[in-house]
């Protein structure tokens, strides 16, 4: 990768991780980003946000020259062989993409772009979206130089996800910059065992065979938005079948076990619980929505799992206030899990939050915790609900613990230690991820999602 220049435009989750695995690969990288507090950071070779590995990636990549930041696309655009899009797409109020940033960096990349170097847009983006850009490519007489390479990397294991791929997928129209994307992760992959010992993390075990899948542009747009939706249906799904646990007596965590042993169905996504968060599920599936209306579909299926899980956060709140006698007025609830899921700092639509919120709502007493976050909830966090800095001080003389992620500090925190530091019992596991056997006989109330 040593001749190559790679602009990548946006330092997110996303942009951040290729962009520190593409410098350390051997690539001379620019990273470009109108937010300078976040370059400041990434020029001190550090991420603005938690993501195993990825500090002792971005430190040798800046340290090495390989990795440079730019706030102008002047700086780099000419130079470079590819560009990257990886900026953001957030949803609209009415729950259709935003596409502006995603738009005005096409814009602007256009008027630079020095052929023969091709545009790739990590960013997931309805489909039809690539079509449009294209029109603009092609008013600024570059032809050819559009590829869609949807990003399936997960928060928490970006940088394992990111070299142990299962498939990558490339969409246009022209077969020379499918291939030039493609070749960027056969030579990822032929690196990947150095490069994860960089990042200090472990590969995955067993063998793992990539698919590289070329399709056309409107196919690879698709792809991306359709598998997060059915992770999000699967989610759902197994949430619609835990309210029907809850009334029958069955354990939820059971039945989707061994029904994701059928190897047809398989058992990723069907924890239920309190239902999935983050800042692309949620916004993909009503991105999903919007973009079926435009063309006179309605995704009935989706809507129904959008609106499911809209609902877990107060099924769940509800079945505390129960637990505690009818009302949560004046009682102290220690809530555990700030971020999306674990693994992360990002706070984006956390259902961790969401219950913060709905407590305080309640007129509880909110004291949060979590390991990895703390002023990055305040924005959506209720002022009322206080962040602790220990997982003692969120705890002491709670009346109720809500776990809302699955951090392994929650896990391994021995059952009597919960019972020593609460001055009530009710345990309130809304992940399904404690053993309730352990915390019925260490002494706490424990209710699950779906397994009382
Ligand atoms: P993010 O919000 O963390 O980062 C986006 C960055 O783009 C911001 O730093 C913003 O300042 C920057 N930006 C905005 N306009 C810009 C411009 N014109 N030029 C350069 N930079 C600009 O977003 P993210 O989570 O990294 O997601 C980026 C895209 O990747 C989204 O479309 C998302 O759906 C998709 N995606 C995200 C993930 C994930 O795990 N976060 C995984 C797969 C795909
Ligand atoms: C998800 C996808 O897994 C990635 O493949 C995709 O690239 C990414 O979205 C994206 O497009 O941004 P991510 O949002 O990081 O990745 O997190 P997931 O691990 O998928 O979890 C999403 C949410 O679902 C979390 O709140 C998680 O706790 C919840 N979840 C997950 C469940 O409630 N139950 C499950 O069984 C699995």
């Amino acid at each position: 990768m040593d001749e190559l220049t790679v602009s990548v435009l946006g330092a997110g989750y996303v942009g951040l991780t290729t962009a520190a695995l593409l410098a350390c690969a051997g690539a001379t990288v620019y990273l470009l980003d109108p937010n300078e507090q976040r370059l400041k950071t990434v020029a001190n070779g550090k991420s603005f946000f938690y993501e195993q590995g990825l500090d002792a990636l971005l430190g040798r990549a800046v340290k090495n020259g390989r990795l440079r930041t730019a706030t102008h696309y002047q700086e780099a655009i000419p130079l470079s062989d590819i560009v990257i899009s990886a900026v953001g797409t957030p949803d609209n109020p009415d729950g259709s993409s935003n596409l502006n940033y995603v738009f005005a960096a096409a814009n602007e990349a256009a008027r630079l772009l020095k052929p023969p170097a091709i545009y790739v847009q990590k960013s997931t983006v309805p489909v039809g979206t690539g079509a449009k850009i294209i029109q603009l490519f092609e008013a600024a007489n570059l032809t050819n130089a559009y590829v869609s390479n949807p990003e399936f990397l997960r928060e928490g294991t970006a940088i394992q996800d990111s070299l142990w791929f299962d498939r990558v997928v490339v969409g246009g129209a022209d077969s020379d910059a499918l291939a030039r994307v493609t070749d960027l992760y056969k030579q990822l992959e032929g690196q990947r065992q150095q490069l994860a010992e960089l990042a200090g993390i472990t590969p995955p075990s067993g063998t793992h065979e990539a698919q590289y899948v070329a399709v056309n542009l409107e196919s690879a747009e698709l792809i991306k938005v359709v598998s997060n939706a059915f992770l999000a249906l699967k989610i759902s799904f197994a949430n619609s079948i835990a309210l029907l646990a809850d009334k029958v007596g069955a354990d939820i965590v059971q039945v989707m076990d061994t029904v994701g042993m059928d190897r047809r169905i398989g058992g990723a996504f069907l924890r239920a619980g309190r239902g999935y968060g983050g800042g692309c599920f949620p916004k993909d599936v009503s991105g999903l929505l919007a973009a079926g209306l435009e063309q006179g579909v309605e995704l009935e299926i989706m809507r129904a799992a959008q609106t499911l899980n809209e609902s877990m956060p107060g099924y769940i709140i509800e079945k505390l206030q129960q637990a505690l006698g009818g009302s949560l007025e004046g009682k102290k609830v220690s809530l555990l899990g700030l971020a999306f899921k674990a693994g992360t700092s990002d706070t984006r639509r956390s259902p961790g939050i969401t219950m913060a919120n709905l407590l305080v709502k309640a007129k509880a007493t909110v004291v949060a915790y979590d390991p990895a976050v703390a002023d990055e909830a305040r924005p959506a966090l209720h002022d009322a609900a206080r962040i602790a800095s220990t997982i003692e001080e969120a705890l002491k003389d709670a009346e109720a613990v809500v776990v809302a992620t699955d951090w392994p500090e929650f896990l391994s925190y021995p059952p009597e230690k919960f019972v020593e530091q609460l001055s009530g019992s009710v345990f309130l596991d809304t992940m399904n991820c404690f053993d309730g056997t352990a915390m019925t006989t260490a002494g706490m109330r424990y209710i699950g999602i779906g397994r009382n």
